[in-house]
């Protein structure tokens, strides 16, 4: 016997009370919606139907899937979705936090160095670590049978060309493309022919500067140092200039500062610019006048962080670098 369409509804509405899970909806929407589900054989046995009885019994046919379609529609919504568990999910739970990175340390040394002297008007100028011999010696007044060579001679590549042993390389490069007045400081990588252990390293980071117009003097270099370093140490930082040697500036200077019971540490190297450098770079050395300076960066982060061994900057531990 084949059902009416009352029967098949009453049989749907049965099953649907019973329907838990979208498993249960999914067998359902089958058997009745489905290709060969009953409402397919409902219409299906129209063209057995007088013309009279096939306008009511395809009303009828629709009506019930209207139904059916609306009843699927309402349970999907209400049922819980397989995604979360089965229902399980805690909207209370703390989420998973993404891991954001940040800064290696001395990166964001460099970034308050730099920042520091940006309020004094520095700008900011990079150069290449692969220099020719002119850069890194020559025009920084430093002679092929010069001593401090040897302390500075590091890798060659075949072209004679080497990686640079300071940053003063970029002071050149700035001066001979533009005339003064500047003011520019030059963060970067250098090299040297240096041992690793606690405190060396082949290759570390500087920061060095340069100002030139037509009237600094030795005042404005000790007042950008003393401002410097005691917004980067702290304002009751005392600070000592000692005289020392440089090819590149005349005179020369070292600067020191207290450091706790480790007494005066040396902190970075500076002074005025030796008028050879001046007529390396065409400028007129009887209208210019400049001072410059260098510092190791690592040096500054070790003592700001307490960090005993420069090793730790190159190694990648997470265990060290999360902390900083
Ligand atoms: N270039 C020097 C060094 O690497 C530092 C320095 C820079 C000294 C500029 C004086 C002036 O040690």
């Amino acid at each position: 016997m084949n059902p009416t369409v009352s029967e098949v509804e009453k049989e749907a509405q049965a099953q649907l009370k019973d329907i838990g899970s979208r498993e249960d909806l999914e067998a359902f929407r089958i058997a009745y919606l489905g290709k060969k589900g009953k409402l397919g054989e409902l219409m299906a046995r129209l063209k057995t139907l007088s013309a009279e009885e096939r306008r009511d019994w395809g009303r009828e046919v629709n009506r019930l899937k209207g139904y059916l379609e609306e009843s699927l529609r309402t349970l999907c919504e209400s049922l819980p979705d397989a995604s979360t568990s089965e229902g399980n999910f805690d909207e209370t739970l703390p989420g998973i936090r993404p891991a954001v990175g940040k800064l290696h340390p001395i990166s964001q040394t460099i970034r308050e160095i730099c920042r520091i002297f940006g309020r004094m008007g520095f700008a900011v100028v990079e150069g290449p670590e692969v220099e020719t011999e002119f850069y890194n010696f020559t025009a920084l007044n430093i002679s092929l049978d010069h001593a401090s060579r040897d302390s500075f001679d590091t890798f060659y590549t075949d072209s004679g060309s080497l990686l640079r042993s300071q940053t003063s390389t970029v002071q050149i490069r700035v001066m001979e493309k533009n005339d003064p007045p500047l003011r520019i400081i030059a963060p970067g990588r250098v090299y040297r022919p240096d041992t690793v252990d606690a405190s060396h390293s082949f290759m570390f980071h500087q920061i060095e500067g340069l100002m030139v117009d037509d009237k600094t003097n030795f005042s404005e270099l000790k007042g950008v140092l003393y401002w410097f370093l005691r917004e980067l140490f702290g304002s009751s930082t005392k600070i000592r200039f000692r005289p020392h040697f440089f090819p590149f500036t005349e005179p020369s200077v070292e600067v020191d500062i207290q450091w706790g019971d480790k007494g005066w540490l040396e902190i970075l190297g500076a002074g005025f610019v030796n008028p050879k450098v001046f007529e390396a770079v065409g400028y007129d050395t009887k209208k210019v006048r400049g001072f410059a300076f260098g510092l190791g960066v690592e040096r500054i982060a070790m003592l700001r962080l307490g960090i005993p061994d420069i090793r730790y900057f190159y190694e990648n531990d997470l265990r060290f670098l999360r902390q900083f």
